[in-house]
């Protein structure tokens, strides 16, 4: 664990754990680092850690390409609603979700009376060096990634901008990004 991690202490992490009494859901763009901090953020909590969308691929046993590929987006969305329905059972744990989840109004509502939701943003330059990383999300390969992400960006977000907390993760280490969501959930909570 670095410094930045660390900026409030051992105990304190453990003092806001206790505090925290349902999931911590991630929402927001892909390559915002939903999975990466969300995993983090679920060691520091000594909580599950669930990736919503590898759930879905479990659920189908399909990758989410193979979903798009045989079945449509519409049926991934169909599929997408139903396994973060069935995550939202109350139980403590930290659940990154795919950036499309949160801009379906009964999944957005579902995750905001039933959890305690986080919208991590960053800058289109950070979206598109993040993607580019991994050939992985049928969405970008339907045309210029960063047209895509813009768009995308901006259609979605009133629907991101309605969780109560709001987190822009820069360049700088991931680890402050986990530190800044820490402290919002416990001045939150
Ligand atoms: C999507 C984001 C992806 C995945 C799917 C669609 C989206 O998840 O669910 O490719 O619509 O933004 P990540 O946000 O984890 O990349």
């Amino acid at each position: 664990m670095d410094h930045d991690e660390t900026e409030l202490s051992t105990a304190e992490i453990a003092a806001l754990a206790r505090r925290i009494d349902r999931p911590v859901v991630l929402v927001g763009m892909m390559g915002t680092g939903k999975s990466s901090i969300g995993r983090r953020l679920a060691t520091l909590l000594h909580l599950p850690f669930v990736d919503a969308d590898e759930a879905i691929e479990e659920a189908a046993q399909l990758t989410i390409a193979e979903i798009f590929e045989r079945h449509g987006e519409a049926a991934f969305r169909d599929g997408e609603r139903r396994v973060i329905a069935r995550l939202m059972d109350g139980e403590r744990k930290v659940i990154a979700t795919g950036g499309g989840a949160f801009v379906n109004a009964e999944t957005r509502a579902l995750i905001l009376s039933k959890a305690i939701t986080i919208w991590l943003d960053a800058d289109i330059d950070t979206l598109v060096e993040r993607t580019a990383r991994k050939n992985t999300r049928p969405l970008l390969r339907q045309g210029d990634p960063r047209e895509i992400l813009t768009r995308l960006r901006d259609e979605r977000r009133p629907a991101y901008a309605e969780a109560p907390i709001h987190i822009t993760s820069g360049r700088g280490p991931q680890s402050r990004t986990v530190a800044r969501v820490l402290k919002e959930i416990d001045a939150w909570l």
